[in-house]
């Protein structure tokens, strides 16, 4: 079976585990590496041995062009993933992406008519899409188990202003957003995967008076109306480590919960 040739791009963080489940995957080569800080490089050709003499690069667009590829993974700051996938598609390329997609609508539609127009798989790494608790809970709604959904609850903390200060991720020109637009998005995604509800209408909220020029706010909250007269709220932030806890109340008044707390490994789904 010929191996599917994997480019790197952006490799700190996130990508080191990307890139130790792609070594693990007898389907897939790490074919090459791109990151603008050497060190982000050096840390995970440390990490993973397997890694070998697979090249090296500080500008995704020379790996892009001298690499022969078939699919990128793109886990740089927000605003940078845009320019990054579209090349990618220019080159014929699969992408797997990191979230945010991109920071704006306008940039979303274009990266997804440039997938459609190439026919290459643009992905998005939500990776709660796979989780079983979640799926679990999809399907029944699905599956009409549960009725017609009334109100959904949504909270996510993860003292992620403390936990961020000082880096890109509280800068606007390369986070694109606070928390909201960060970790914040996985819990939108969820909400809309698992009940296959669209926003209607959106409330927006954030703190005034601590935002530095070019920072982010220090706490954002989101209310939105979805589809099908259901309220939901989205609060984010606050001093719990780490949690998120989703209640989605139905016609049969059954409240469904997941709770992940990260500290204790303990997803649970109930009903
Ligand atoms: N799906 C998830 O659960 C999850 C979890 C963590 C992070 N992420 C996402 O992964 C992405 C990266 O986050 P992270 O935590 O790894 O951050 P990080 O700061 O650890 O790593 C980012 C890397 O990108 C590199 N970089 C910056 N500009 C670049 C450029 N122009 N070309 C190539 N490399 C460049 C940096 O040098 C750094 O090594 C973000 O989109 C983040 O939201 C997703």
């Amino acid at each position: 079976m010929e191996k599917i040739r994997m480019g790197f791009i952006g490799c700190g963080g996130n990508a080191t585990g990307h890139i130790g489940r792609a070594l693990e995957m007898p389907e897939v080569r790490v074919a090459a590496l791109c990151d603008v800080n050497s060190a982000s490089i050096a840390r995970v050709k440390e990490r993973y041995p397997a890694l070998g003499e697979a090249p090296v690069f500080a500008d995704y667009q020379k790996m892009l062009a001298q690499v022969e590829l078939d699919a990128v993974e793109i886990s740089t700051p927000h605003t940078l993933h845009f320019e990054q996938i579209m090349a990618s598609l220019d080159r014929g390329l699969h992408v797997l992406t990191e979230k945010p997609m991109v920071c704006t609508s306008a940039h979303a539609r274009a990266a997804i008519e440039k997938s459609r127009a190439a026919g290459k798989i643009l992905m998005v790494a939500y990776q709660r899409h796979l989780a079983p608790q979640f799926r679990y809970v999809r399907n029944q709604i699905m599956a009409g188990e549960l009725g017609k959904i009334q109100f959904i609850s949504a909270l996510q903390d993860q003292n992620w202003y403390l936990g961020t200060l000082g880096t890109w991720r509280q800068q606007l020109s390369l986070s694109g957003g606070g928390q909201l637009n960060d970790s914040g998005s996985h819990l939108l995604d969820i909400l809309l995967w698992m009940t296959g509800l669209e926003v209607e209408e959106v409330q927006a909220l954030m703190a005034r008076g601590v935002v530095q020029q070019g920072m982010v706010p220090k706490v954002q909250a989101c209310v939105a109306a979805l589809r099908a007269d259901v309220r939901k709220t989205h609060i984010i932030d606050a001093a719990i480590p780490h949690a998120m806890l989703l209640e989605i109340f139905t016609q049969q008044g059954i409240g469904t919960e997941i709770i992940h707390d990260a500290a204790a490994q303990t997803p649970a789904a109930r009903r």
